[in-house]
């Protein structure tokens, strides 16, 4: 089953951003997210397909060194064309009372799809090439190669985390935003090629980047349609026990219809797990947010929509039925569980192509 979506709520903008002449000019970013800056010489190449061996082992248990982030985390090896790579692992339990079953998913974020195909234009070829570079400085997948380090493209990147999914075989994709740059015809090709490649069902919160312009062509709506749920703004999915919300909230603001569905969720105590893609204000989140983007990243900060602030305290309130959420958005992972007094207990996600992906078990209590 697939369900995804397309961004019901705009907000992206076109800033310059410093590159090599004549490299590129422009990328379009979301508002915080500009460039300052990428180095030259890398080229933009489609990842081989699969991974040539499926080798690896696992190295070791620790605490995570990603800051804010209090849950255990693996540091997987995994084998690639171009030597041996780490892939980031985070593991949560989510528990809900009364299951029958055990659930597996895994939840990825802000992949950032860059692609061109052959017969784009040179200026579309350029513009993602342009967005690969700027997305390979920060914080791409580095492989060791007989004493050389390889610093992988985002798309191998991605690729690399696809793989890793396919082995884990969950019972469905957690994708909390950002799946491309920016909506090219070729971005959303290549973003459903990667969501089919999963070999699971899908679940979508749009981010800020995913947002088509009215004026793509009719291919590109129809290709956004089909990868769109049935209903962007509030999705709803029922499994056996509780269930799984996924709400597009890219442009910061929480709407009367959102806030009012996820009240009638609290009144019928149903449990859910809730998907974001930017994320809720929390304790363990909130300082390195702020650091790395400043004050206007997270929802329900003092200065939104009162919308914003009800739609917080709402899922504060009620962490009984709303027993986790989980989101993207800010590129750090971070997690705010029961520990945190009072808190939500909410997971935010790095990006996909730094090689992060979080295994979450559903399990009753
Ligand atoms: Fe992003």
């Amino acid at each position: 089953m697939l369900r995804i979506s397309a961004a019901r709520k705009r907000r992206t903008c076109r800033v310059d951003i410093l590159l090599p002449a004549p490299i590129c000019s422009t990328a379009v970013f979301s508002q915080g997210e500009n460039a300052s800056d990428t180095t030259g010489g890398a080229s933009v190449s489609i990842y081989p397909s699969g991974i040539r061996s499926a080798s690896e082992t696992m190295t070791g248990l620790k605490q995570s060194i990603i800051k804010g982030d209090i849950m255990p985390v693996h540091d997987r090896e995994i084998l690639t064309p171009h030597g041996v790579c780490h892939l980031t692992e985070a593991e949560v339990t989510v528990t809900l009372p009364g299951l029958c079953r055990e659930y597996t998913f895994v939840h990825i974020s802000d992949l950032h799809i860059s692609a061109s195909d052959a017969g784009d234009s040179d200026e579309e070829k350029e513009r993602a090439a342009c967005s690969e570079k700027f997305w390979r400085t920060q914080g791409c997948i580095t492989c060791g190669r007989g004493g050389d380090e390889y610093v992988m493209t985002p798309l191998e990147a991605n690729e690399t985390v696809a793989e890793r999914i396919r082995e884990i075989s969950p019972d469905m994709v957690f994708l909390t935003g950002d799946v491309v740059n920016y909506a090219s015809l070729s971005s959303l090709r290549r973003a459903k090629e990667y969501i089919d490649s999963l070999g699971c069902g899908c679940i979508f919160a749009p981010g800020n980047h995913d947002a088509v312009p009215d004026a793509m062509p009719d291919e590109a709506r129809r290709l956004a349609a089909e990868l769109a749920g049935g209903d962007p703004e509030f999705q709803i999915l029922s499994l056996s026990g509780f269930d799984i919300a996924a709400i597009d909230d890219s442009d910061i603001k929480i709407s009367n219809r959102q806030l009012h569905r996820m009240q009638e969720q609290i009144k019928a105590k149903r449990p859910a797990i809730l998907l974001l893609h930017v994320p809720l204000q929390a304790p363990a989140a909130r300082a390195p947010v702020l650091e790395k983007w400043g004050p206007d990243w997270m929802i329900g900060e003092e200065q939104q929509c009162e919308n914003n602030r009800l739609f917080l305290k709402l899922i504060n309130d009620n962490k009984d039925v709303v027993r986790a959420v989980f989101a993207g958005h800010v590129h750090i992972a971070t997690g705010d569980d029961e520990m945190h007094d009072g808190g939500i207990v909410q997971y935010t996600a790095a990006p996909c192509f730094t090689g992060f992906l979080r295994i979450i078990r559903v399990k009753g209590a």
